[in-house]
């Protein structure tokens, strides 16, 4: 398995280019079957979750390919309606084909998705929103077989504002006759990506960003050219390393509005930030001040960043307390970073964070993809080598992320 070998105590400087949101791109990918003519997604990352749902694509007859960093998609030759477990079970993604498949094929089979390990991530919001559309849903117990011939427009209520069944009810409800409205729906900025890119093949939908998405179903979907907005995780990522190791960086194509409440935690923690436009500029403070933050649904602080940013609290003066409010198994990096010598106990959503001077670098383990980017930003301050094992973890989410951090002066390398 590939590691990263990180030797840590070199500030981070320099500048870095923000690639599109993978949590935007894949939704978009299913969607780009809803039509049979090309799309093109513009500037579309090679991240592990990309090449994973080009797979899902590939088998059903969808031809893609890359060209000068975009990526042509050609779904006029689809040929089936059912993605096997092997393929399903590689991402968390492989759910929104459901909703994309019961659009452009009145049919889905699909064993249960994958993802990281984070909680126990069940569907069931998901198959109650397909079920509020008249979409006949049948769970064997390991798949699930759909089937729209009776879709139509409606009233869904989600239990939760979850983002993936709220994009699979807007998939689903884009070509159903009549209207739906989805209320309790996710606000993130994914979502409202999603609606522009379905708007620019000429589907109607409003209010995304808002609670209640209003869906008015067409007959057809054309094709589009579509740029995806900014990875705003992959953003705070690098805002945060570069935090952790007294540095400063200008970051490019990014969107200040979409991480907000992650800006105003970097302040807390004496960081000087200034933003024009699509560039975000960070130098981090002479000292680290502790901070305290609790994770939600948008425009909350988001879980993805959680991870990332528990590492800088853990040579932050002072206690940091953390609640981790979405996902209920998402504290696997906290045994990681205590084996680099940090201060953390977990009781519940909430970890307590006591700030040490510094890290000692030491093997960890990657155990799913924004705790494996918690366990690099680690290093980055540990003195001496840590090695960081699994990364094929970091590798789903993070493009080339040891070049990028060479790039501003780090020492990682990656090893097999
Ligand atoms: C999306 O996952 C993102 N993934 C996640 O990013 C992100 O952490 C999450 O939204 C929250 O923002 C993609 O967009 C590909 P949810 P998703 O449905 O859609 C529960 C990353 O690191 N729930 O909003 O799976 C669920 O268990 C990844 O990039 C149900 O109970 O998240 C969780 O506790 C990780 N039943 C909560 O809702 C359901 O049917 C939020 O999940 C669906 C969800």
């Amino acid at each position: 398995m590939e590691k990263f070998v990180i030797n840590g105590g070199r500030k981070l400087s320099g500048k870095l280019r923000v690639e599109s949101a993978k949590n935007s791109v894949l939704p978009i990918l299913a969607a780009s079957i809803l039509t049979n003519e090309e799309v093109i997604i513009k500037d579309c990352p090679k991240i592990l979750d990309v090449l994973n749902m080009i797979r899902i694509l590939a088998f059903l007859g969808v031809k893609t390919r890359f060209s000068d960093g975009n990526l042509i998609i050609n779904s006029s030759g689809i040929n089936g309606y059912a993605i096997p477990q092997s393929l399903s079970n590689q991402l968390r993604s492989s759910i929104f084909m459901m909703g994309a498949l019961l659009s452009r094929c009145g049919k889905a089979e699909l064993a249960y998705p994958g993802g990281c390990e984070i909680g126990l991530r069940p569907i069931d919001i998901h198959l109650k929103g397909l079920k509020n559309l008249g979409i006949l849903v049948e769970d064997t117990g390991g798949e699930i077989i759909c089937v729209a011939d009776k879709m139509c427009g409606g009233e869904v209520y989600l239990d939760f504002p979850s983002v993936g069944a709220t994009e699979n009810v807007m998939l689903s409800a884009v070509t159903a006759k009549g209207k739906t409205e989805i209320r309790n729906a996710a606000k993130e900025p994914e979502i409202v990506d999603l609606m522009r890119f379905l708007n620019a093949m000429g589907a109607k939908v409003y209010g995304a960003g808002t609670s209640t998405i209003l869906i008015e179903g067409v007959e057809k979907l054309h094709g589009a050219v579509f740029k995806p907005v900014s990875d705003r995780i992959e953003a705070g990522t690098y805002l945060i390393a570069t935090a952790i190791t007294g540095g400063e960086i200008e970051l490019e194509n990014c969107s200040a509005k979409n991480i907000s409440s992650l800006i105003h935690k970097l302040c807390d923690n004496a960081c000087k930030i200034s933003i024009k436009n699509d560039i975000i500029y960070l130098k981090s403070g002479a000292c680290r001040k502790s901070f305290s933050f609790a994770t939600g649904p948008y425009p909350c602080f988001p879980t993805d960043l959680q991870a990332p940013l528990m590492s800088l609290a853990t040579v932050s003066d002072g206690v940091s307390v953390i609640t981790e409010n979405v996902f209920e198994m998402r504290y696997r990096h906290v045994q990681e970073l205590v084996k680099m010598g940090a201060d953390i106990t977990v009781s519940g959503r909430t970890a307590i964070v006591k700030g040490v001077k510094r890290l000692m670098g030491a093997t960890v383990n990657a155990h799913d993809l924004r705790g494996g980017a918690s366990l690099i930003i680690a290093s980055l301050n540990a003195e001496g080598k840590t090695i960081v094992e699994d990364i094929n973890h970091i590798q789903r989410g993070y493009y080339e992320m040891d070049k990028k951090l060479r790039s501003l002066g780090a020492d990682i390398k990656k090893k097999n």
